[in-house]
């Protein structure tokens, strides 16, 4: 094998400081180049190097700037099969966002009624228009969380999609229907509280006699028995132009953090992902 000696640039994020609360900063994350040297005597024997073209920025990356080991750790997201009769009342937080949009239109694809949440009357209208949700509503226009499942859901709630946690869990147990199960994906309303200024959920109460089943799940625990069924899935709804998807690109690695920032305010919408070239 010849010498190679060239090196080149690459640049790469850092924790300064961890960031216990609030949505991190500059003041915690700095961005920094270093120069690689891609001669063979530099890459170790079984190695190899890689030059990374798109960065996926995914809300569990807060969880990693906290300082402390957290309950979350993984990265996309299949809706439990055996979860979604047609006919089922399927509600979904965070809808429009990466997880969201597949999920509500895996659930619309099985024959459920599926409504959701987001942030802001564009995403309302996306997931009506272009995702084939049945209804939604911006949950910063509600005062009352109660009052809109009631509006939105006069039948119960079958299957919650739970990605935000919080007030909307706790306003989701008070409309859950018998046997109601609540995989439990994220709850981005927390990740940035202080872990011991958390909200509790004061109702939990309410799944003893409804037999409400709650359980969180990782996806990399379903990766190795689930992964190519759903690959199959996805391919053939893909090329009948049954499933649609929105991105929100930002370019080039310095607006990591503000693409980070952007699943914090709901200015994203989909799925968040840094082009590198
Ligand atoms: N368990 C797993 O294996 C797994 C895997 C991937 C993702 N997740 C979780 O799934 C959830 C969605 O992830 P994603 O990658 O698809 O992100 P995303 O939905 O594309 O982005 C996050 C969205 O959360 C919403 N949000 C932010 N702050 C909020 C708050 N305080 N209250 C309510 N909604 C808020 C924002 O949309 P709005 O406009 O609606 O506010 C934002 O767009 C996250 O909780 C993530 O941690 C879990």
């Amino acid at each position: 094998m010849g010498r190679e000696t060239s090196t080149v640039e690459s640049k790469e994020w850092f924790m300064a400081a961890y960031a216990p609360q609030g949505v991190p900063t500059s003041d915690h994350l700095k961005l920094r180049t270093l120069t690689l040297s891609l001669g063979d005597d530099h890459i170790p024997d079984g190695h190899l190097a890689v030059e990374i073209l798109w960065i996926s920025v995914d809300p569990y990356l807060r969880v990693k700037m906290t300082g402390r080991k957290d309950g979350l750790d993984m990265p996309p997201f299949q809706l439990d099969q055996e979860s979604q009769k047609a006919g089922s009342n399927v509600f979904i937080s965070a809808a429009a966002g990466g997880v969201g949009m597949v999920a509500g239109q895996l659930a619309k694809l099985k024959g459920c009624r599926v409504i959701g949440s987001a942030g802001s009357d564009d995403k309302i209208k996306l997931l009506k228009e272009e995702f084939g949700y049945d209804d939604a509503f911006n949950y910063n226009k509600e005062t009352d969380f109660d009052a809109a499942l009631s509006k939105y859901f006069p039948e119960g709630i079958d299957l919650y999609l739970d990605n935000v946690g919080g007030s909307m869990l706790e306003a989701v147990l008070n409309h859950v229907n018998n046997h109601a199960r609540i995989p439990l994906c994220g709850m981005i309303s927390q990740y940035n509280k202080d872990c011991t200024k958390r909200d509790g959920i004061r109702n939990l109460f309410n799944m003893i006699g409804k037999e409400v089943r709650m359980e969180g799940f990782m996806i990399g625990s379903h990766l190795m028995n689930h992964f190519p069924d759903f690959v199959n899935e996805m391919e053939g709804y893909l090329s009948q132009d049954k499933m649609h998807f929105k991105h929100k690109i930002f370019n080039g690695i310095d607006r990591f953090l503000e693409g980070f920032a952007s699943m914090f305010s709901s200015s994203n919408i989909g799925k968040v992902i840094i082009q590198l070239k």
